[in-house]
C-alpha cells in the first residue's frame, strides 16, 4: 500500500541552541533535514512528500532538495506558529493517498520496517502510532513530591510517525482547528474523537533531535549502521 508522508519542518528549534533551524545542522556532512527525506525517497512505498517551511526558508531547502536529489516533494507549503498548524497545512497542501504519515523532519533514523507497519495497521484500523515501552521507573510529581508510581507495564513512550487513513486525520485536524484545541501529537486530534488509536512497537533510536546531547547520538547511530 502506498502512502503519503507529511514532514513538518518549520520550526526554530531553540532547545537545540545552534541559532538557525536545527534541521540544517549536519550529521556525517549532511543536513538532518536530508538524512529524513532520505529515508521517504528510497522507501518504494512512499508516493509522496508533504513539506511545512519557514517562508524565509524555502529557497534554501528547495536548493538542498536538488542538491541532493530528492524528487518525491509533491507541495512544500508555509508552515505555522505551532506545529499543529504545520501539519494541517501540510495536509491541507496534500495530494490525498488513503495513508497518511505525519513524521517530524528532526527524527532522522525511522526504520523502514516500522513504518510499513504503521501504514498496514492505520489503512485496516484507522490510526496507528510508533511508540516504545518506557524503560525506567515512573512516577508521578507535584510540586516536587512524589504522588504515585505509575505501572510502567502501561506506559509507553510516543513517536513519529503517526499513520492515519486520510480521512480520519483530515476530520481529527479540522475539528480541533475550529475548537482551537492544541494537542501535543496528532493522535491526541484522534483520541479526541473517541477512535482508538493503535501501538506499532518502533526503536529507541528513532530519536528526535532536540538538543545537543542528541547529535553525537545521532553521529554514532549513523555509524554502527554502516558497521
Ligand atoms: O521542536 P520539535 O523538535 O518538537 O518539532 C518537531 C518537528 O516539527 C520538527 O521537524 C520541526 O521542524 C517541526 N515544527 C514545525 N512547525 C512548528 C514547530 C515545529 O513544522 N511551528
Amino acid at each position: 500500500m502506498k502512502y503519503t508522508v507529511l514532514l513538518p519542518a518549520a520550526g526554530s528549534g531553540k532547545r537545540m541552541g545552534a541559532g538557525q533551524n536545527k534541521l540544517f545542522l549536519e550529521l556525517r556532512n549532511i543536513p538532518i533535514l536530508v538524512h529524513t527525506l532520505r529515508v521517504f525517497e528510497q522507501d518504494s512505498k512512499c508516493k509522496h512528500i508533504v513539506l511545512a517551511v519557514k517562508k524565509e526558508e524555502q529557497a534554501f531547502i528547495e536548493q538542498l532538495l536538488e542538491k541532493h536529489n530528492i524528487t518525491k516533494v509533491a507541495a512544500i507549503t508555509e508552515g505555522g506558529a505551532e506545529r499543529q498548524q504545520s501539519v494541517y497545512a501540510c495536509l491541507k497542501a496534500s495530494p490525498k493517498e488513503e495513508v497518511v504519515l505525519v513524521h517530524d523532519a528532526a527524527r532522522p533514523f525511522i526504520k523502514q520496517e516500522v513504518i510499513h507497519q504503521l501504514v498496514k495497521k492505520a489503512s485496516k484500523l484507522g490510526a496507528a502510532v510508533a511508540a516504545v515501552r518506557a524503560k525506567d521507573t515512573m512516577k508521578k510529581v507535584e510540586n516536587g513530591i512524589i504522588q504515585e508510581t505509575v505501572d510502567r507495564e502501561c506506559l509507553w513512550i510516543i513517536q513519529t510517525p503517526q499513520a492515519f487513513q486520510f480521512s480520519l486525520l483530515e476530520k481529527a485536524e479540522r475539528l480541533a482547528d475550529d475548537a482551537r484545541f492544541l494537542g501535543t501529537d496528532e493522535a491526541m486530534l484522534v483520541e479526541r474523537l473517541g477512535e482508538d488509536v493503535h501501538i506499532v512497537e518502533s526503536t529507541y533510536d528513532n530519536v528526535k533531535m532536540t538538543t545537543q546531547e542528541d547529535l553525537l547520538f545521532g553521529e554514532f547511530i549513523l555509524k554502527s549502521r554502516e558497521l
